[in-house]
């Protein structure tokens, strides 16, 4: 048995860097501390608590101070050109505890370890031992390797690693939200994405153990898991059926679970147990997905939907293999199938060629949904991907940025209105903890995954389920008070 302790559950900017904390047994104790922090998405940051728990079977202690670890970990991202320079940066940090202690092993690992492979060893002198995504089970071996004098790198991509046997192992110290691994990797390849080569080709988790994962959560006091998959509507799994029948006997069949049934099975498991998932994509997204998530209380109302343009000759390019009117069509089936359903998006500004009046359609993109939240970047051309290869990155930074700085506008401005539309109210919330900024206030998530604030009181606490009514918001926050 173990328990990770990380301070608080965000997600994104917030928690880029954050250091992750596990208590394990000490039985094994090697004597030994490692010390793991993650960039990146909602995925590597599950891989953490993957690689920890692995190293913690071979005896290392966690340790959220590097100055005293012995072996230093940093997972990375590649998704974009800042997102690596950040890594490089934190990287020069570290040089001081090497020159401290000699032996202290820095190791790199996540998308930025699989693209640059051993470029990494002869770029980052610092830099001991490089692992990518689908080798983590190798880390005690590598390390070994390290320990007798030798540089080590391991970037092996697999068909199969799901790390299906490793999951139950939690970032979060609330105890109340968890995230599950229920596929790795992404057969897609949009044309400016990084990830299809960092973390290999696409594969799902067993059903079961992910069944089987999400129940002892519950077991264990959690109350919302967030299935976590690059492209969820794509989970497919073929499992052997025996035949019951007398005449069956030895005959096999094969049954496929697919996301829709993998939703439900995870909705069944206990009404109070509340499930999100991450990320959809609008190619995938089938109207028995959209059935499943109303036909359950406990799955929430809530989908990522990213866009990424709102034009059709830019969708193309980017090889999302859908246009804006399939893209339309499948907000208008949220809307049908789902009342009440929040969306959220990412947008790219200023991807090759893109015209003004290309962008424009964009932003009426937006106009259209009026998105709960959005996550907006400028595009960033990553080395090896197909839009490197085939298309100029030809959009003047100023272009790219004043895109950005009016499409992130008009998201503020729908933001406070999907907020200001809860007003008077009443959301179900799954107290989380204390807010931010007081410990005189509770917060928590609604269904729609919007973040609620409410004066904390008595007969009620963190993991439990209140109605709030609400009173007031800002452009990311509502506020109000507990009613019956
Ligand atoms: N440049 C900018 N944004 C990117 N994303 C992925 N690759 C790039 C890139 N090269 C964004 C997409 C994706 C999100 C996770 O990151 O919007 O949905
Ligand atoms: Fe990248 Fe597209 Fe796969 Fe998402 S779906 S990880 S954007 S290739």
């Amino acid at each position: 048995m173990m328990d990770l302790l990380i301070p608080d559950k965000t997600h994104d900017e917030s928690r880029q860097g954050e250091a992750l904390m596990l208590k394990a047994e000490t039985a094994k104790n090697n004597g030994r501390k490692l010390y793991i922090e993650s960039y990146g998405c909602a995925m590597n940051f599950s891989d953490s608590e993957i690689v920890a728990s692995i190293l913690a079977e071979s005896g290392f202690e966690t340790t959220s101070d590097y100055s005293i670890a012995d072996v230093i970990f940093i997972n990375t991202c590649s998704i974009r050109e800042n997102a690596e320079q950040r890594v490089r940066n934190r990287l020069r940090e570290f040089t001081v505890a090497k020159v401290k202690n000699p032996g202290l092993v820095v190791g790199v690992l996540g998308c930025m370890a699989e693209r640059l492979k051993s470029k990494f060893l002869e770029e980052e002198k610092l830099v001991d031992v490089v692992v990518g995504p689908d080798a983590y089970r190798d880390l005690p071996n590598l390390i070994d390797q390290v320990d007798s004098g030798q540089k080590a790198v391991n970037v092996l991509l697999s068909r199969e690693e799901t790390y299906a046997d490793i999951s139950p192992v939690r970032l979060n110290s609330n105890g109340i939200n968890a995230f599950v691994s229920i596929m790795r990797g992404c057969d897609n390849m949009c044309s400016f994405c990084v990830v299809p080569f960092t973390r290999g080709r696409e594969r799902s988790r067993d059903p079961q153990s992910i069944v089987a994962e999400c129940q002892d959560l519950f077991d264990k006091g959690y109350r919302e898991v967030t299935l976590l998959g690059q492209n969820v509507d794509s989970y497919k799994w073929k499992s052997k059926v025996e035949g019951s029948e007398p005449e069956a006997i030895n005959s096999v069949s094969e049954a496929e679970t697919n996301f829709a049934n993998l939703l439900e099975m995870v909705g069944l498991i206990n009404p109070n147990l509340r499930v999100r998932f991450s990320t959809s994509h609008p190619k995938d997204i089938t109207d028995e997905v959209l059935y499943a998530i109303n036909k359950y209380d406990n799955i929430c109302n809530y989908i990522h939907l990213p866009v990424q343009s709102g034009n059709s000759r830019i969708l193309d390019l980017m090889n999302r293999t859908y246009d804006r009117e399939w893209y339309i069509n499948r907000i208008d089936a949220i809307r049908r199938i789902i009342p009440d359903c929040a969306i959220s998006t990412d947008v790219i500004t200023g991807f090759c060629s893109e015209t003004d009046e290309e962008h424009k359609e964009t932003v009426s993109m937006m106009d259209y949904v009026k998105y709960d939240f959005a996550y907006m970047f400028k595009y960033s051309e990553r080395p090896g991907t197909l839009a490197a290869k085939r298309y100029a990155d030809d959009i003047p930074e100023e272009v790219k940025q004043k895109r950005l700085t009016e499409i992130v506008a008009k998201q503020q401005e729908y933001s406070f209105y999907r907020m200001q539309a809860r007003i008077g109210r009443v959301e179900r919330v799954l107290i989380e903890g204390f807010s931010k900024k007081s410990d005189k206030d509770y917060c928590g998530r609604s269904d729609q995954n919007a973040m609620v604030i409410f004066p904390v009181g008595e007969g009620y606490k963190p993991g439990e389920y209140v109605n709030v009514l609400i009173e007031r918001s800002t452009t990311a926050t509502l506020i109000g008070k507990v009613v019956e």
